[in-house]
């Protein structure tokens, strides 16, 4: 790995997740550098928020390739010309394909608004609030070729409290995943983070150099 952590963020939309790794780089708290943030829909706010922070963003229209295959393929050459070594999906709403996760094995991660395996897929919080569960939460895990099935390297809690709806649920949801995704990047970028199968084990900082 390069002497600094190299990002590459994938957003589709508002990207607070994005914004909030930002501060926490600008502030010192992570050590890490944001090469590429790279949008699939051209309206995500999420490009502006990164253009405000000074950082390179670029909207990659999907509807100008074939497939999802030569899509990505363009992500694998944008992700490689900027030297990333860790793949963030913050808010991404894409499947990647096969191609994708290969060229970037276990250095792909991605946020998800729910406790996996429970409600995977892009409504996490909304589908959790319809099942009536008591407790949800946040998982970062790894991607692999599945939907949201790849292995977890953090989990927190979240009741779910009588009034919620959507919003007020999602909001302290938020309020976790803002903690949990700088602490998985920073895991990473030490080398504190090691895949045994379907386990991520997270090494002590001794036991990683
Ligand atoms: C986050 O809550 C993230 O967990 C979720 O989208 C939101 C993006 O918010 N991701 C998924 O549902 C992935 N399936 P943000 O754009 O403000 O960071």
């Amino acid at each position: 790995m390069a002497e600094i952590c190299r990002l590459g963020v994938l957003i589709s939309g508002s990207g607070t997740n994005l914004e909030n790794i930002a501060r926490k780089i600008e502030e010192g708290r992570l050590p890490a550098r944001i090469a590429v943030v790279i949008s699939d829909r051209e309206e995500a706010y999420g490009l502006v928020r990164a253009r405000k922070h000074g950082l390179q963003a670029v909207f990659v229209d999907p509807g100008s390739f074939p497939d999802r295959v030569s899509y990505d393929r363009e992500l694998i050459r944008i992700l490689r010309e900027n030297e990333v070594d860790l793949v963030v999906l913050a808010g991404y709403m894409r499947l990647v394909s096969p191609e994708f996760v290969e060229a970037f094995r276990n250095r792909i991660m991605n946020i998800h608004p729910a406790l996996l395996p429970s409600f995977p897929g892009t409504s996490g919080v909304a589908d959790a609030l319809a099942y009536g569960v008591k407790v949800t939460g946040v998982t970062v895990h790894f991607v692999d070729e599945g939907l949201d099935t790849g292995p977890i390297i953090l989990q927190e809690a979240v009741p779910v409290l009588p009034g919620d709806d959507v919003e007020s649920l999602h909001q302290r949801i938020h309020e976790v995943e803002y903690r949990l995704y700088p602490e998985a990047i920073r895991l990473f970028c030490r080398g504190r983070l090691r895949v045994e199968g379907r386990r991520v084990a997270v090494l002590e900082e001794e036991e990683s150099r």
